[in-house]
């Protein structure tokens, strides 16, 4: 059978292929942190070459370990706001609504570029994407078209990394100016991560198109607005699932686990009220 052909993006939109083969490597193990089925079939489907990304196993578990957390903060807030408006910025070619599961009286939005939107609907099934919003989230007025009267949960994966530091205070400031209550999380990178990133191959893909400066003050973002309030850091290293990583891993958890300052350099979940 021939593969699907691989719809053209540019070297941004391009690292959507990161977090989706992490995702489908995940879901070929043994035991799954995330189970992303979806994931799996569109990189079969187009027959993606991950190999060239380099993704040890560690960062293909990180990956789906945090689309795990922000999938489990969206589903708690819909579960206590099912008018809510769900976002998910930067989605690429996740179909995050499919594990979520919102109520049929919520709205799920997933919002990247034109082009990863036409890759999605060439890609992913309908139910798979139940609204997309083609937009490039620093343009001032992505948001006009959504209402302005419901709650709202937003989560970023993979995102952040590509704004820089103002751009993501100026996202932060329009939903919080637009919605009027909700929740925002979000993948932290801290410095030494942004640092590490030149270092490692898996890391070396997204560089040039990094501008993030990096994160290690979870506390910071409340300063972006004065709404803006830290629910949780949520340190993976502490989290149960690392209890199903393999044996390396799990030591590797266990001895970062008990330093906040040391499980902060690595996998971090952000997650924010407002
Ligand atoms: C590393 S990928 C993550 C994709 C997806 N969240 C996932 O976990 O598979 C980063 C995504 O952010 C999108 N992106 C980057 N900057 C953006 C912007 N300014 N507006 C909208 N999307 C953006 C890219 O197109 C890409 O799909």
């Amino acid at each position: 059978m021939m593969a699907t052909p691989l719809p053209a993006l540019t070297p941004l939109q391009d690292t959507l292929w990161l977090t989706l083969c992490g995702r489908a490597l995940d879901n070929r193990l043994p035991r799954p942190v995330l189970g992303d089925r979806m994931a799996d079939e569109i990189v079969r489907k187009v027959g993606y070459d991950y190999g060239k990304l380099h993704i040890p196993s560690s960062s293909a578990l990180y990956i789906a370990h945090r689309a795990r957390k922000l999938d489990e903060i969206a589903r708690r807030f819909l579960a206590r706001h099912p008018d809510a408006i769900g976002l998910d910025l930067g989605t690429g070619l996740d179909s995050r609504a499919l594990r979520v599961a919102p109520p049929p009286t919520a709205a799920w939005h997933d919002v990247d570029f034109p082009e990863v939107v036409a890759a999605r609907r060439r890609l992913l099934p309908e139910d798979a994407r139940p609204h997309d919003l083609a937009a490039d989230v620093t343009d001032p007025a992505w948001l006009d078209g959504l209402p302005t009267d419901r709650p709202a949960v937003i989560v970023a994966d993979g995102l952040i990394a590509f704004l820089s530091l103002e751009e993501m205070i100026a996202l932060v400031n329009r939903l919080i100016g637009h919605f009027p209550t909700g929740e925002i999380a979000f993948n932290g990178y801290s410095r030494f991560a942004v640092w590490a990133q030149k270092r490692v191959a898996v890391g070396r893909n997204v560089v040039d198109v990094s501008k993030f400066p990096g994160l290690d003050d979870p506390r910071e973002p409340e300063r972006w607005h004065p709404k803006l309030k830290l629910v949780k850091e949520v340190l993976m290293t502490r989290e149960p699932e690392v209890a199903g990583f393999p044996a390396w891993l799990r030591l590797m958890n266990r001895l970062t686990a008990p330093s906040a300052a040391l499980s902060r350099k690595g996998n971090v979940v952000l997650h924010y009220r407002f």
